[in-house]
């Protein structure tokens, strides 16, 4: 495929500015470089070629490659330079009068047909096009950081830009060797605002004493499947930056409870405890290594385990037990527990329905309850979380870690929070995308395609939850509404659509 543009501007040599003419220059575009700080694009060029020639020396890349990628890149030494770009992107600092300002010099000096492209992460692209001659030509690219490294590139639409330009623009991506998905210049966009949840929930989680945070944090890897816990991840991102964007989403939403920020975090960064940057966040820098923790005592091996309510979510679960030879009896209950239960010894062990184990004993009469905090994958997790009610007495928590142990799976006990750790975040990132394409910011191939893709989740939310079941991930949200009277944990109207229709969102 050749690419829409053979002649790119890029304005702003810093660190998305220089990744972004490195992804360019690298497919054969020649690139102009202008940075408004004297030096920064001279200096930026020359960081980039040393990276090259570095990845050249190492074999990753070919030595002719990189030159010819080095020789692409030219500096730009004021903006009447650009008059012969056919796409100029912008990444200079990130205010909208700033940006405006200058889309609209550029717009005196280029053709008429040249696309003006921001790289913002959180500015309403329609807003940048306001009072612009060629409103229609404006369109967001937004690239994630590193930019030379990771594959997505969220392509915006303003209220005014033509589909024939995002058109341009996709094809221009697929190109570069990026994969585009495009949406509607909505607050966070995609992925800044679908990904909120993945550390609302986990910093609630902690506020209402779920467990410690290397407790939560490993819950999430080894139960959740994702590659870095919440507080981690906080860490290396920075609790102030993270703080600004959950923000700025928050105010652009009209600070709707959804997206509120924790009070935890705010008095963190007014501590100045803001991460890896700092030495300090939720975790102390340099890192100790710490030895996972012990799984809680175990009971006898099971010999048997009554399956009471099954569910989709919990056959792999099943399939494991069976294989590893434990006898598995289905009796269906006259009046279940409907989110999947099975009984082991003393123990009665429900899948988390967002309701906490004392709860659900309370309410469906039930004795000696655990709650089992939802896995991406039950056929494969190498580690579960168990919550005990108050009620349960210790030789049933201890028939259920035996279970585990019997199949080679950890155990962490948590407190007896609804939602527990998983379920809540799995029900919430589900929610959140399916909100955002019931609004249209984009379709649910192309939402889960951006969080895959932009923050490296294993699967996207909505396949997660297809496959888990929607009736229980609505059951979780629902649970924790009524439990916390928290509207952020509304269903979005397309999940309740696609549970009282039997649908799916993929
Ligand atoms: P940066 O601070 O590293 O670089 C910005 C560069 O723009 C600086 O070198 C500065 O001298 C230059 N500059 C500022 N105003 C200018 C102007 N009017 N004309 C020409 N040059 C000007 O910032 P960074 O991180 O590269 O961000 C740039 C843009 O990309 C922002 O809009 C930001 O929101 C967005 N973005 C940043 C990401 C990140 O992880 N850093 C990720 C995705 C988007």
């Amino acid at each position: 495929m050749t690419t829409p543009f053979s002649t790119i501007g890029v304005i702003g040599a810093g660190t998305m500015g220089a990744g972004i003419a490195q992804v360019a220059a690298r497919s054969g575009c020649r690139v102009k470089l202008y940075d408004a700080r004297d030096g920064a694009a001279a200096a930026a060029r020359t960081q980039m070629a040393d990276t090259l020639r570095a990845l050249a020396a190492k074999g990753k890349l070919d030595a002719a490659a990189a030159d010819a990628a080095i020789a692409q890149i030219a500096l730009a030494h004021d903006l009447a330079d650009f008059h012969d770009c056919g796409l100029i992107i912008e990444a200079i600092v990130e205010n909208l009068d700033a940006k405006r300002t200058l889309f609209k010099s550029l717009e005196s000096i280029c053709a008429p047909d040249t696309v003006l492209a921001s790289n913002t992460s959180s500015i309403s692209i329609t807003a940048i096009a306001a009072g612009l001659a060629r409103p229609q030509q404006i369109i967001g690219m937004h690239f994630f950081n590193p930019a030379p490294l990771m594959a997505l590139v969220e392509v915006v639409m303003g209220r005014q830009t033509d589909p024939d330009v995002a058109e341009r623009i996709e094809r221009c991506c697929e190109t570069w060797g990026k994969t585009p998905v495009r949406c509607q210049s909505t607050p966070g966009f995609i992925v800044n605002r679908v990904a909120r949840p993945y550390y609302g929930e986990a910093l609630r989680a902690l506020e209402a004493g779920a467990a410690d945070v290397a407790t939560i944090d490993l819950v999430l890897r080894e139960v959740g499947g994702f590659r870095l816990g919440a507080f981690e991840l906080l860490d290396l991102i920075g609790l102030d930056v993270n703080l600004m964007v959950t923000k700025s989403v928050w105010n652009a939403y009209f600070q709707d409870a959804r997206y509120r920020p924790s009070i935890t975090q705010e008095e963190m960064v007014a501590g100045g405890l803001l991460g890896r940057k700092s030495g300090h966040g939720f975790y102390d820098y340099p890192r100790p290594p710490q030895s996972p923790p012990e799984s809680p005592e175990a009971g006898t091996a099971p010999t048997l385990v009554q399956y009471l309510t099954e569910s989709d979510a919990l056959d792999p679960l099943l399939e494991r037990i069976r294989a590893a030879g434990i006898k598995v009896q289905s009796r269906k209950e006259d009046d279940p527990y409907g989110a999947g239960m099975l009984r082991v010894g003393n123990a009665t062990l429900c899948l988390s329905d967002g309701r906490s184990a004392t709860q659900i004993a309370f309410e469906e009469d039930l004795s000696n309850v655990l709650t089992l905090d939802l896995a991406r994958d039950f056929a494969r997790t190498s580690r579960v979380a168990l919550a005990r009610g108050e009620d349960t007495t210790t030789s049933a928590v201890a028939d259920a870690v035996a279970l585990f142990k019997a199949l080679g799976i950890e155990v962490s006990l948590i407190d007896d929070v609804p939602g527990m750790i998983v379920a809540r975040t799995l029900a919430m990132l589900a929610n959140e995308a399916a909100d955002a394409v019931v609004q249209r910011v984009a379709d649910a191939a192309g939402v889960d395609t951006a969080m895959c893709l932009g923050v490296n989740h294993p699967e996207g939310p909505l396949a997660t939850a297809d496959r888990l079941g929607l009736t229980l991930i609505n059951a979780i949200l629902v649970n924790m509404q009524a439990h916390t009277g928290d509207d952020r944990y509304r269903q979005s109207l397309l999940l309740q659509r696609k549970v009282w229709s039997d649908g799916s969102f993929l």
